[in-house]
């Protein structure tokens, strides 16, 4: 019997020899996902701007799955992501998967948010996104096969205070997503968001630190905020997340596409 990783539909996950891409592979999620596919077999690549962090981060999976190739690259310059797919074609070969996780997201009140930052939230979480699906789908078109699996958010789905730039870029994302998925239907090429609640990870303990410094409440008292806005009433684990990629990137899930999944305990049912 083929190993199979437990994940939401038991036994569709087989072992796998294909090529996935994370994109903000150093970060929290970036690295389970990296993690969970090198486990399964696929070559991962890893990339996001902080050489020294990827290599850390290729470095730690490596120890504990097999060996993720880092490629430094900033989703936002397209040469870059040229330069990156010429990269990974000549060591590896062609990106069958390609995970659109980078991302970045700061809250501020709408009118003290500087045009900077609408500016780079936007040219991250969108237009990285954007970019990485044009250069890396047409390799997927060519074979007829293809996952491209954008990691959005719940608020790609409802508007939470003080996060209009990142909600924006993830309503985009989705945008995006359903488009895309429209025109790879019948070329091989799957394409869905994920979209988790708040992850249990540095990204959300820092947010809590800025928001306790900010309140003069006790971090613990504004995690538990976060988790009790879940009607499970808990933060999502990053190999939740990294599970359903895994799903949707297997052959069994060919049939699911333009599709944007809830990973956050029951918090946002649309
Ligand atoms: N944490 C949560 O609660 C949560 C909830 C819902 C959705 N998400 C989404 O999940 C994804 C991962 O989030 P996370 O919590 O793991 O964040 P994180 O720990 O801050 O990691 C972000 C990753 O993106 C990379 N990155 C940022 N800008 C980039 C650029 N221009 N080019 C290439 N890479 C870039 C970062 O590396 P460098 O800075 O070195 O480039 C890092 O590897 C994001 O899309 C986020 O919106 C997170």
């Amino acid at each position: 019997m083929k190993p199979t990783v437990t994940c939401y539909l038991l036994d569709v996950v087989d072992l796998c020899d294909k090529i996935a891409l994370v994109t903000g592979g150093s970060g929290g999620l970036g690295c389970s996902l990296a993690r969970a596919f090198a486990r399964q077999g696929y070559r991962v690549v890893i990339t996001a701007r902080n050489g020294e962090k990827l290599q850390a981060a290729a470095k730690a999976i490596g120890d504990n799955a097999a060996p993720v190739l880092a490629l430094p690259c900033d989703i936002r310059q397209k040469d870059q992501v040229n330069s990156l797919a010429k990269e990974v074609g000549a060591r590896l070969g062609t990106v069958q998967v390609l995970i659109n996780n980078a991302g970045i997201a700061r809250a501020v009140s709408f009118l003290e948010m500087p045009d900077s930052l609408w500016d780079d939230t936007l040219r991250t979480n969108l237009t990285g996104a954007y970019y990485c699906c044009k250069v890396f789908l047409p390799g997927m078109t060519n074979s007829g096969w293809g996952r491209i699996i954008n990691i959005a958010s719940t608020t790609a789905k409802v508007g939470y205070s003080h996060v209009s730039a990142y909600a924006s870029s993830k309503h985009g994302l989705l945008g995006l997503t359903r488009s895309l998925a429209l025109e790879t239907a019948r070329l091989g090429v799957t394409v869905n968001a994920i979209c988790p609640g708040y992850i249990d990870d540095e990204r959300t303990r820092e947010n809590a630190r800025r928001m306790a410094e900010k309140t003069g409440k006790p971090i613990e008292e504004i995690l538990a905020l976060f988790a009790g806005s879940a009607p499970q009433n808990r933060l999502i684990q990053t190999d939740e997340v990294a599970s359903l990629a895994l799903m949707l990137a297997s052959d069994k899930a060919g049939g699911i596409t333009g599709q944007a999944i809830n990973v956050d305990g029951g918090a946002v049912m649309v």
